[in-house]
């Protein structure tokens, strides 16, 4: 199906990785429907890369703010009066329930206070043998498949599920991987188009085309995962304690409240729908770089062979490979998996000079905030040395995981896992781009390569 639309054209300029073609006319209501139907990300005007905010109307009035000031009055000084918007809500809360991502107020804080301890540095690190294997049996398939060209995105979306379903049930017999792996891209492809209603914050009755969600793949996830809970209740935990020893082990500081087999339910789901694929698009884009830009590759990957040699990296070793932590980071600002995030304003307010009303939708666009001409030099270019000296970046400029109190809480875990996947491929293979595979930046749910993402893998 061709949309057409009032789009920039597509950069001609090779020198630039791939990038989401933005609006540069307003659009009418069933145009920008039909926008973000396709890539939700293609509503965002071009001045957003340009201007601190933008304001408009279309059935309700909305904000989209690249404003550092006004994105921290939102996230930490304000925190209650911006409440996570219906959109992200009402897309998760069929499979994820009221857990961490979702709840508000009382109920988030004692679940965040609960969960907290799990995502420690010290738990992190001591997670870190899980990440490894992975990455060595996703460097192990890549050997295998070489020379052909492998589709990267497939490959580290395999490797991130290992990881997190190694986390979150490891050992357990009675955990069936594959219906959940089956169950959570069911979901994600047949809920996951955000709808322009969604966004705009239309009356829950609305039709939404692409909420019809298999009821039969989520309740086949949830019984999965509550069997496998109650199994360890009774085993207990052996050997390294995983996430959901973790978890079964923690309560709330103030209250002593613990989580019941549905809240633990929710929670784990919750890490497996907001950690795997979000992980898995940034090894992906990060790879896709690595290949675009092949004197940072050789750049990273000298690091690499220097500090691994042969071996897989461990969590010990992510301090000791600052370039491949920088191509994360700098893969996170060009290609942020969580790329809009959307509040609902609870009170009046302003922002960066503009009047908010109670009921108005913000939304801070974070691919636009990374792109942004004033706060960036160069935006669109891949250049990892910008993170050399991180203190140099505004806070509030660079929010891959958000911020404040409801920043991500896997932020770490996320990052290690990048690193160590990353560094391990990196030592062992040469990337090249296959010609006229580009792949397409897409947002659904998250930002995601469409067509994949080929590359040659050569062993070094
Ligand atoms: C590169 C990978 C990841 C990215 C880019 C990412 C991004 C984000 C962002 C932007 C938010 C805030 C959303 C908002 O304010 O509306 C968030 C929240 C969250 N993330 Fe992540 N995330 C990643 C990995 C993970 C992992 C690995 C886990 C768990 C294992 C995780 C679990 C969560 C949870 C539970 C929340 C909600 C926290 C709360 O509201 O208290 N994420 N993530």
């Amino acid at each position: 199906m061709t949309i057409r639309y009032p789009l920039t054209t597509p950069d001609a300029a090779a020198d630039l990785p791939v990038r989401v073609p933005l609006v540069t006319e307003p659009l009418g209501l069933l145009a920008s429907l039909r926008a973000a139907r396709a890539n939700i990300l293609s509503i965002i005007p071009q001045i957003a890369v340009t201007q601190p905010m933008v304001s408009g109307k279309t059935g309700i009035r909305w904000h989209m703010v690249m404003d550092p000031p006004a994105i921290r009055r939102m996230l930490l000084e304000r925190l209650e009066d911006y409440p996570k918007s219906g959109v992200t809500k009402n897309l998760l809360r069929p499979a994820i329930g009221e857990s961490l991502f979702i709840a508000e107020g009382a109920h988030w804080r004692w679940q965040r206070r609960a969960a907290a301890p799990a995502f420690s540095h010290r738990n992190v690190a001591a997670l870190g043998p899980y990440m490894t294997r992975a990455a060595e049996a996703s460097a192990e398939r890549v050997a295998a498949a070489g020379p052909r060209a492998v589709n990267m995105f497939d490959e580290m979306v395999r490797a991130t599920f290992d990881v997190i379903s190694d986390v979150t049930f490891s050992g357990d017999e009675g955990f069936d991987r594959a219906a959940v792996h089956r169950a959570v891209d069911a979901y994600v492809a047949e809920a996951g188009r955000v709808s322009l209603f969604d966004m705009l914050g239309f009356p829950e009755w609305m039709p939404r085309p692409a909420r019809m969600m298999s009821g039969r793949a989520l309740r086949e996830m949830k019984t999965v995962a509550d069997h496998a809970i109650d199994a360890r209740r009774r085993r207990g935990a052996e050997g390294v304690p995983d996430l959901l020893d973790l978890l079964l082990a923690g309560e709330d500081p103030e209250t002593r409240r613990q989580m019941n087999t549905g809240e633990l339910r929710d929670n784990l789901l919750t890490f497996i729908v907001a950690g795997h694929e979000t992980t898995a698009l940034t090894l992906s884009w990060a790879l896709y770089l690595c290949a675009f830009a092949p004197a940072e590759q050789e750049n990273a990957a000298e690091e690499a062979r220097r500090v691994l040699g042969d071996r897989a990296a461990t969590a010990d070793d992510v301090s000791a490979l600052p370039r491949v932590r920088r191509i994360v980071d700098e893969t996170l600002r060009l290609y942020p998996p969580a790329a809009l995030v959307s509040r609902t304003a609870r009170a009046a307010d302003e922002l960066g000079g503009r009047e908010i009303r109670p009921g108005d939708t913000v939304m801070i666009p974070i691919y636009a905030l990374h792109r942004n001409r004033l706060l960036w030099e160069d935006p669109d270019a891949f250049r990892p040395a910008r993170f050399r000296d991180p203190k140099a970046i505004d806070r509030y400029a660079y929010l891959p995981f958000g911020d404040g109190p409801r920043i991500c809480i896997g932020a770490s875990f996320a990052v290690q896992e990048a690193v160590i996947i990353l560094a391990t491929l990196l030592a062992r293979f040469r990337f090249r781009k296959v010609p006229g595979r580009e792949p397409k930046p897409v947002m659904i749910i998250t930002l995601r390569p469409e067509g994949g993402v080929w590359l040659e893998a050569e062993a070094r």
